[in-house]
């Protein structure tokens, strides 16, 4: 069994279902830790000295993806890492299918007992996340099957647990957690009392926030009402007062400069084009005058080697993530400057991951390939 929190509206599986489940985290912790490095090795030794002589220099990002493409080894690991993809969404999908009701009438006995949840059932999903299934996932965020149904962000809360590979703990909360302590002590004079979470899903990377600030307002927006009624379950079922409200990012209707501190765990890179300076400019609208954005998503391609960013070459081809390569290889200082904040406000770093270094877990085994999280942001002028 993977180790999960015990909520009544998160599904049980049969034996077999576990055990398939289970399955699918020993096998990506096994493409990721023992298998990958090999694919490295095949890099180093025969295709990298191949593009150096054809191109007469280092190869980029995008020229390695290319090449190594075509190496049967890496095509037999996407295809193995594409397999266990569908296979945890298929079994995941069964456990909560036939359970849906069930736990979405568990769910519901909780809602109001800690923080709330306003719901906007009318709300227009964005075409960029109702044209394809992100990471493979039938439905997407957003598929709602029934009212008051949460199937979705129950699915989110198993796989993630597949998918992290254990390396966030059990409530898959580690980014958060070492967010919120890296502002707390790198900014002693930041005091937060309001704070907001774009893209919570079902809130893991929103609840840290209130118990490193007790006293402040913690809100979690997202525009998935099913990810947004297991959060405020989950919420409830952990003794925290969130607040979560479906919203888009682009609009959020929260009030100009209200804002102390507004955050985002890997919301960036399932942004459109479109959509990004809407985002930022909500951020800078929505911050007071010395608030900090901070968003945590996978190192930008400036901030790595060019090998490792063509890991994300996976994602982008087999994993529907259309925007990730797009995204991290981009500016994010100017993106922020063409967008309200000032160029000399930007900030970036690596945060020191709080469990992943206790536990000392293996780079390879996460899905940042890192003991650290990543974050870029920037400062409103006063
Ligand atoms: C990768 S998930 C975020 C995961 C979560 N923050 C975590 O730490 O596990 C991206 C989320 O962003 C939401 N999202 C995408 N575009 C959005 C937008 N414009 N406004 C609000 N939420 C959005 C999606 O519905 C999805 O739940």
């Amino acid at each position: 069994m993977l180790p999960l929190p015990d909520y009544d509206f998160l599904p049980t599986g049969t034996h077999d279902e576990e055990a398939r489940e289970h399955f699918c985290r020993n096998l990506a912790v096994k493409l990721a830790t023992d298998i990958r490095p090999h694919l490295k090795k095949l890099y180093d030794k025969k295709v990298k000295p191949r593009l150096a002589a054809q191109h007469g220099r280092d190869p980029n990002f995008r020229e390695i993806s290319k090449a190594m493409r075509t190496e049967a080894n890496t095509q037999i690991w996407y295809r193995l890492r594409t397999d266990n993809q569908d296979r945890m969404y298929s079994v995941t999908g069964d456990m909560i299918g036939r359970q849906a009701q069930t736990l979405a009438a568990n769910a519901a006995r909780k809602f109001g007992t800690h923080g709330s949840l306003s719901l906007a059932p009318d709300l227009k999903m964005p075409r960029h996340l109702t044209e394809i299934d992100i990471h493979r996932k039938p439905g997407g965020y957003h598929l709602e099957a029934f009212e008051g149904d949460i199937s979705t962000g129950a699915q989110y809360e198993r796989t993630i647990a597949v998918h992290n590979m254990g390396s966030q703990g059990i409530n898959n909360d580690d980014p958060a957690h070492s967010m919120a302590t890296w502002v707390k002590t790198t900014r002693p004079n930041l005091k937060p009392t309001k704070i907001l979470d774009m893209g919570c899903t079902i809130g893991n990377n929103t609840l840290p926030y209130k118990s490193v600030f007790p006293e402040a307002e913690v809100h979690g927006i997202d525009v998935s009402g099913p990810c947004l009624r297991y959060a405020h379950a989950r919420a409830c079922a952990l003794g925290a007062d969130v607040h979560f409200h479906q919203v888009n990012a682009e609009e959020t209707g929260f009030d100009d400069e209200s804002l102390d501190l507004i955050v985002s765990r890997i919301l960036l890179h399932e942004t459109s084009a479109k959509s990004l300076p809407l985002i930022i400019q909500e951020c800078h609208r929505l911050l007071k005058p010395g608030g900090l954005m901070l968003h945590c998503d996978a190192p930008q391609f400036n901030a790595i080697t060019p090998y490792q960013a063509s890991l994300r070459d996976w994602d982008a081809t087999c994993n529907n993530e259309p925007f990730m390569l797009k995204v991290y290889d981009m500016s994010l200082q100017d993106l922020y400057s063409a967008n309200g904040f000032d160029p000399d406000a930007y900030v970036e770093s690596f945060i020191p991951g709080l469990y992943i270094n206790d536990q000392n877990i293996d780079p390879n085994a996460t899905p940042g390939f890192s003991q650290s999280y990543f974050v870029t942001g920037a400062v409103k002028a006063h």
